[in-house]
């Protein structure tokens, strides 16, 4: 079904929520439950973590119609941040026209390690633990059986010499899982024989984050045309955010905020749906750095026809669309509705796109208005209608509330005021 998006970030909460049930985008039932807003049951956040005293709420909020591969999303956001929504919104918009983004799943495995020391010999211990790699990968399976049967399992074992460590990793399939406790507990089942075959020492058993083995792409090409009406100021805008992006690439000062802009869109959707944010974020900014310098996740690049502006961005994504809190938080089962229950794979590429946008919109603000302007315009949008401006009247409220620099509601409604009274 085709859905005409105008005027939703103008509705009241409970009208956008009528909206998304009147469209089939959201079941009656999950509609009335975030209407009620009693987000997480405090026997459910018991059971989550420990010492619990009450939960902390952060606003839910909804990214519209991004398109992603083909399909149209619905994006939940949970931020405490202004402007990350209405950043993400725009660019979706724009690229949406420009054809949408193309997400590419690379791989979807997890990687664990155990880490072996006081290895008398490591060559021999390497030529070792490389012959019986069909032996442990049996026992890998046998200690976590039940992925087996869901398709899943251990896939592959390496080994590295690191200064006097001895690095055996494992690589996972855990299918719609994060997979982190499966891989632990198979590096765990795993120790035992490993030391054995090296005569070493088991310091740890653990997965790692730097998920090389998950690497998803998210790309997107913007017609200049919605850059600018002005051609030359198109060209100009683009040229500045590929600009922009080489500073990204050579700065860690400015590489550390334009992915900091990256992960405002990542990290909201990430905490939605109800994955493990910090694990994402480690793994990103590993591989940021994989250089040996911290650097930009993102590239923009100007077609040689100077008709597209070309955005790239590749990092791990191992997410998960089954297991840990997302079966317990209703907030969460809410959030998997509206993106129209994805798996694994799904998500992960929409989470990419979703980073993309975000440094779109950061990129596109920073070379032309500066971020301070697009803030202030929010800003002065929600005091007038605060103060209870009609449609007519919020454009020229916000014109006189921004001239004015006086940002609070009875400036608002005196302007209002005054307004009418012309
Ligand atoms: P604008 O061109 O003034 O927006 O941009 P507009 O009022 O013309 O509206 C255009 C569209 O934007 C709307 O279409 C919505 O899709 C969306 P419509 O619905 O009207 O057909 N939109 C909104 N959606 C929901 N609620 C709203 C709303 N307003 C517009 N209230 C905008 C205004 C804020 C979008 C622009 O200035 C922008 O993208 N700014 C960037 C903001 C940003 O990146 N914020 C993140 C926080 S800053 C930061 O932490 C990151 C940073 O440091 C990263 C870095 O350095 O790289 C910047």
């Amino acid at each position: 079904m085709k859905v005409n998006w105008t005027g939703f970030s103008k509705k009241t909460r409970l009208e956008r929520l009528d909206f998304l049930a009147q469209k089939g985008l959201l079941s009656k039932e999950k509609e009335e439950f975030l209407a009620k807003n009693e987000t997480l049951p405090l026997n459910v956040a018991e059971q989550m973590a420990e010492n619990t005293l009450a939960s902390l709420a952060l606003p839910y909020a909804l990214v519209p119609d991004f398109l992603v591969n083909g399909q149209t999303y619905q994006v939940p956001f949970v931020t405490e941040e202004p402007s990350v929504v209405a950043a993400a919104s725009f660019a979706a918009k724009i690229i949406k026209r420009s054809g949408g983004f193309n997400s590419l799943v690379h791989e979807r495995q997890m990687i664990g390690q155990v880490a072996l020391y006081q290895v008398p010999d490591q060559l021999e211990a390497r030529k070792k633990i490389l012959s019986a790699q069909a032996e442990l990968l049996d026992l890998a399976n046998a200690a976590y059986p039940s992925i087996l049967k869901r398709g899943g399992g251990a896939r592959s074992l390496w080994v590295e010499s690191k200064e006097d460590f001895l690095l055996v990793y494992l690589s996972l399939d855990s299918q719609e899982a994060m997979g982190a406790n499966m891989l632990n507990t198979m590096l765990e089942a795993l120790s035992p024989e490993l030391e054995r075959l090296s005569q070493g020492q088991s310091l740890m058993a653990i997965l790692s984050n730097y998920a090389t083995n998950s690497l998803v792409t998210a790309t997107c090409e913007v017609d200049l045309r919605y850059l600018s009406r002005n051609k030359e100021e198109a060209q100009e805008i683009a040229q500045k955010m590929e600009l922009a992006s080489r500073l990204a690439q050579i700065d860690p000062y400015r590489a550390s905020t334009h992915n900091k802009g990256i992960f405002n869109g990542i990290d909201a959707l990430v905490l939605a749906t109800g994955n493990d944010w910090r694990a994402i974020e480690a793994g990103a900014h590993t591989y940021a750095a994989r250089s040996g310098q911290y650097r930009g996740l993102s590239k923009w690049t100007l077609d040689p026809d100077q008709r597209k502006l070309r955005g790239e961005l590749t990092l791990p994504m191992p997410i998960a669309s089954k297991g840990g809190s997302i079966g317990l938080n209703p907030t969460v089962e809410a959030s998997f509705e509206l993106l129209g229950q994805p798996q694994a794979r799904e998500l992960a590429s929409i989470i990419v796109a979703v980073g993309l946008a975000q440094n779109f919109a950061a990129l596109k603000a920073l070379v032309t208005t500066g971020i301070q302007a697009g803030h202030m315009k929010l800003q002065a949008k929600s005091l007038a209608l605060q103060a209870g401006a009609q449609q007519e009247e919020i454009a020229p409220l916000v014109k006189e509330l921004i001239a004015g620099k006086n940002f609070n509601l009875q400036a608002a409604k005196e302007n209002l005021e005054k307004l009418r009274e012309k």
